[in-house]
């Protein structure tokens, strides 16, 4: 009884990761793979790739374009009741492996109440224009663009938007150089 509802809960819900096992395995067979995230995601460009071992919350809010692999350890956190789309990733942008985006803050402006009991602001959005790399290990934070073509170093913290055409990093990430 349990398994059949983990089965169920798996196959519908709006995610994949290790812990959904009866669909995460599709992701070592790049049909199987490619099938089940044209299911989930908003959009799932020719060429893009989840691989085993990341983690995605609210597949349907996600845009990925054209040849986006999201690579093992990734976190891509999207869940939103106000966006159709809270986290596009535009054609042709490299991540390394372990990058986690987030687009939602719990609310703390309550002092008396605890944090866990306040919900959320609203959803900020996160973009990652074309032709961009995102270095290993990055976070990025909600209501980030990263602008064309620039580069993030690895393990950046990124909370402000980054320009087209340049090279930022540590935390938080700066601008260091215009290519
Ligand atoms: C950002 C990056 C591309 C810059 O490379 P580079 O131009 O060769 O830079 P250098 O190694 O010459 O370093 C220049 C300076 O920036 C610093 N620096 C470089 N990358 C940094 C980073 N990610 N965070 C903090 N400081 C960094 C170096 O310490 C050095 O400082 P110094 O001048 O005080 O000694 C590279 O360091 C990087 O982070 N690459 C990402 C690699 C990766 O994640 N690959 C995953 C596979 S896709």
């Amino acid at each position: 009884m349990e398994l059949l509802k983990k089965y169920q809960f798996d196959k519908n819900c709006d995610r994949i990761g290790p812990d959904i096992p009866f669909t995460h395995w599709k992701l070592y067979f790049k049909a199987r793979m490619i099938k089940i995230c044209k299911k989930k995601f908003f959009e799932f460009a020719e060429g893009a790739e989840i691989r085993p071992g990341a983690y995605i919350v609210g597949c349907s809010k996600i845009f990925l374009g054209k040849n986006v692999i999201i690579r093992p350890g990734s976190r891509l956190f999207a869940e939103s009741s106000s966006h159709d789309v809270s986290i596009t990733i535009e054609d042709n942008v490299m991540l390394g492996s372990l990058v986690s985006i987030y687009v939602n803050n719990h609310r703390y402006d309550r002092p008396n109440t605890e944090i866990i009991e306040q919900g959320h602001y609203p959803t900020e959005p996160v973009l990652i224009k074309s032709g961009s790399w995102i270095g290993a290990n990055c976070v990025i934070l909600p209501g980030v663009t990263i602008g064309k073509n620039s580069i993030i170093g690895a393990g950046s913290v990124v909370t402000q938007s980054i320009p087209d055409g340049v090279v930022a990093f540590g935390n938080p990430a700066r601008i260091v150089q215009k290519i």
